[in-house]
């Protein structure tokens, strides 16, 4: 079977991409710096529970399932370790059973990046931060490929977020152009709303410069926010799932609307809620990767996927929230506060995102029902929620 190596293993989607490929039969190494874990024990905010070590997951995972999960520890915008990732040299294991895997990966899945719009807008500094450690990263795994090993494919994370909401359609990545009589065929305009979202366009505009000029194969996945946390393979054990934040700068809305419900707070609607956004079940963005993984980008090729399964507004999100917190007995509020970004509130989204239902991909649709099981999850953890991590009004 092939060789997966995860960067950003430890993350929200990293560590369940990992058990994932692992359960297939994957040989799976994931890398990680802990960046996610140290912001938020830094930043004091909302873990709806706390979480083992990437090192002791990979052995809990081991001990339940008979398969390896290699795991380094180590800062990716280091050039020596992305490039130790393809050589081997100096490569040092945080826990691994056997040898080193031979060979370079023949997939790397990258997510090792600062994630989150609120944080690279807190003030100049953590704007600096990511747009160095992102681009950074992307970087030095484009060398790394370039230098060391030409046939491997990279999936990378993108977001919906880089097209921003312009009046047209959007499409799948690229758009054919007649300009005065001659055609062409462009990246899609992008229009980012943050500054994480800008270095998220700067990425993909590395990558792709990397295909034109060294004939890079690459998959760039224009994911929408994600929610959900349990996976096929995090019920084996309770101690496999994955991160949970319900704060205002890594929880994601659907997730941070549930336990707002739970405890009592108003739903924080920003502005008028019309705002619409793609969304996807976290069950989903594993199959998508997984197809993406089994349909490579050839030489010379930017594939790019538009990663949503259906779009909401963020009052229908904060709607259905209610309606389940109704049905389990909370008396669920929603507050149309103002709005803290620069965004707009009612506009026209029409996003294409027909290539992943191409592929195959079995999506899970957000209901009453599927969010009654997420409720059901954040009510056994309810005493663990700090109310004053919900909201800490960070503007732009
Ligand atoms: N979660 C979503 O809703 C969503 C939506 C669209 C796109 N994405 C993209 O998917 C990717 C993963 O997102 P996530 O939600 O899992 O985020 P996450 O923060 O949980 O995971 C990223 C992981 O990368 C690690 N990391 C960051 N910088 C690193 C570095 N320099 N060296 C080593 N490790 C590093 C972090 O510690 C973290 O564990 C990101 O690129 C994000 O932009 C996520």
């Amino acid at each position: 079977m092939s060789h997966v190596l995860i960067l950003g293993g430890d993350g929200y989607l990293g560590w369940p991409t990992a058990m994932y490929f692992s359960a297939r039969g994957y040989k799976v190494t994931v890398v990680d710096n802990y960046f996610r874990r140290h912001v938020c024990d830094e930043l004091d905010v909302g873990m709806l529970y706390s979480l083992p070590t990437l090192v002791e997951r990979a052995k809990i995972w081991y001990e339940k399932t008979g398969h390896e999960i290699k795991v380094v520890i180590g800062d990716l915008t280091d050039p020596e370790l992305m490039r130790s990732l393809f050589t081997g040299d100096k490569l040092r294991y945080q826990w691994s059973i056997g040898e080193r895997f031979s060979g370079s990966p023949e997939t790397v899945i990258h997510y090792a990046e600062q994630p989150s719009a609120p944080y690279s807008l807190m003030n100049y500094k953590t704007a600096n931060f990511t747009l160095s450690n992102n681009l950074i990263v992307t970087n030095n795994l484009m060398f790394a490929v370039k230098d060391l090993s030409r046939d491997t494919h990279i999936i990378k994370l993108g977001t919906m977020g880089e097209y921003g909401t312009p009046n047209i359609d959007i499409e799948e990545g690229w758009i054919d152009i007649k300009h005065k009589g001659r055609e062409d065929k462009f990246l899609f305009p992008r229009q980012s709303g943050s500054i994480y979202h800008t270095s998220k366009i700067m990425d993909t505009d590395l990558l792709w410069f990397g295909c034109r000029v060294w004939n890079l194969k690459v998959t760039d996945l224009m994911q929408g926010p994600v929610y959900g946390v349990e996976t096929e393979e995090s019920k084996i054990d309770s101690r496999l799932k994955t991160i949970f934040n319900y704060d205002e700068l890594f929880g994601t809305i659907v997730n941070r609307f549930i336990a707002q419900a739970v405890i009592g707070y108003p739903l924080t609607v920003y502005g008028k809620g019309g705002q619409t956004r793609g969304y996807l079940n976290i069950k989903d963005t594993l199959q998508c990767v997984h197809l993406a993984e089994k349909n490579p980008a050839k030489p010379k090729e930017l594939k790019i996927y538009n990663q949503i399964m259906e779009t909401f507004t963020v009052n229908e999100l904060a709607k259905l929230t209610e309606q389940a917190g109704q049905d389990l007995g909370y008396n669920v509020t929603i507050k149309n506060i103002e709005n803290p970004r620069v965004e707009l509130e009612e506009h026209y989204y029409n996003p294409s995102y027909k290539g992943m239902q191409e592929l195959g991909v079995k999506p899970h649709y957000l209901t009453k029902d599927s969010m009654i099981e997420m409720f059901k999850l954040v009510i056994e953890h309810k005493h663990q929620i700090k109310e004053e991590a919900i909201f800490r009004g960070i503007k732009w």
